[in-house]
């Protein structure tokens, strides 16, 4: 049996403090590091903090020289320690880097980006060409009243010409408002000519939905009342805005039509975009569209609303808005609009 020659406390020391150093050294990472820290620095049975109890033993002289010892070596580990925990987090935030890299070259994820409805850009084009031509922009309520809707424009109530307009009851004289004419009467109730406006707006009718007709669709109404209005204003100012919004070769044409608050009325065409009057399906072989309805404002309508007919005459226009969207695309059908399919919309 070999006896250990007995150690002494700065032998011991030197011991412990050799292996702290090794197995700092040998660390692979924080986690480990730490465990030595404990095992050797640790406050309760740390292998440092345990030779301090042995002081006691010493003679009283070497007390303080190990003590002295004993806290340089403490130092020093700390050191140590320090160094190499700078060394591990360096070396876990390199790996970091490495494993999550992101190519800053790749192309980005593309997010898909929303457009204006093909209806409201029509819309704003319409109106921005008759603000151009001096008109204001108003609008009226979607719930009328029957006097707004049809008798303050000349449409009793036995009258055949309300078929022109099936429309949505709501009990009472209310009804949603089967097109955007009301409003004239409305806007002439509270001022005196000159009365030059644009209305658009939502209308609602009875109709059966197909291809052309929809039970909700938009409107853009038309009023121009003041001294010496004529049939050639009316014909100048939509012939402007049919070139400014079919383009400036596109011709057009007056063909009498029937309205009850206009007279006369007229329906104005334009040669047809598809087939440039050669006739096609679209403009059902005649060459020519109907884009509007129009006409000078009746006098009932103006003495409606107390105007001095003797003085002031009115030209008047309603255009429905998915009709020039469809015209102006080449859209065959006005379900479209609303059935909220990409693959249609995406087009425009
Ligand atoms: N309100 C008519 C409709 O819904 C359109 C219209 C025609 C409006 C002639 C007018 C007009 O102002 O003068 O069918």
């Amino acid at each position: 049996m070999t006896v250990e020659p007995k150690m002494s406390l700065r032998e011991e020391l030197a011991a412990i403090a050799a292996e702290a150093r090794a197995q700092i050294e040998r660390a692979a990472d924080l986690k480990a590091l730490k465990s030595v820290e404990v095992e050797f620095l640790g406050r309760k049975g740390g292998k440092i903090t345990n030779t301090l109890r042995g002081l006691g033993q010493l003679p009283a002289e070497e007390r303080p020289a190990v003590g002295k010892l004993v806290n340089e070596v403490r130092d020093e580990l700390e050191a140590v320690l320090k160094t190499k925990e700078g060394a591990l987090r360096e070396a876990e935030r390199q790996e970091k880097l490495r494993t999550e890299r992101v190519d800053v070259t790749l192309p980005g994820v593309a997010f898909d980006s929303g457009h204006l409805h093909p209806v409201t850009r029509t819309l704003r084009e319409i109106k921005q060409i008759f603000i151009g031509l001096g008109f204001e922009v108003v609008d009226g309520p979607e719930v009328e009243t029957e006097y707004y809707n049809f008798e303050g424009l000349n449409i009793p109530a036995d009258h055949a010409a309300r078929d022109m307009w099936d429309s949505f009851y709501l009990g009472g004289d209310l009804l949603l408002r089967s097109h955007t004419s009301p409003v004239q009467v409305r806007v002439m109730e509270k001022q005196q000519p000159p009365v030059r406006v644009i209305v658009p707006g939502k209308c609602f009718r009875r109709d059966a939905v197909d291809a052309t007709h929809h039970f909700q669709f938009h409107q853009v109404e038309g009023l121009l009342v003041d001294e010496g209005i004529s049939f050639a204003h009316l014909k100048g100012l939509l012939g402007e805005f049919a070139r400014q919004m079919f383009g400036k070769q596109r011709k057009s044409r007056f063909v009498p039509e029937y309205f009850p608050f206009t007279e006369p009325s007229a329906g104005m065409m334009i040669d047809c975009f598809a087939c440039e009057g050669s006739g096609c399906r679209i403009c059902k072989q005649s060459g020519w569209i109907e884009i509007l309805g129009s006409g000078m404002v009746h006098p009932a309508v103006l003495e409606n609303v107390g105007y001095d007919t003797q003085k002031y005459t009115g030209l008047a226009f309603g255009m429905g808005v998915e009709r020039i969207a469809m015209l102006r695309h080449g859209i065959d059908d006005i379900r479209l609009f609303y059935e909220n399919d990409l693959r249609f919309l995406r087009q425009f």
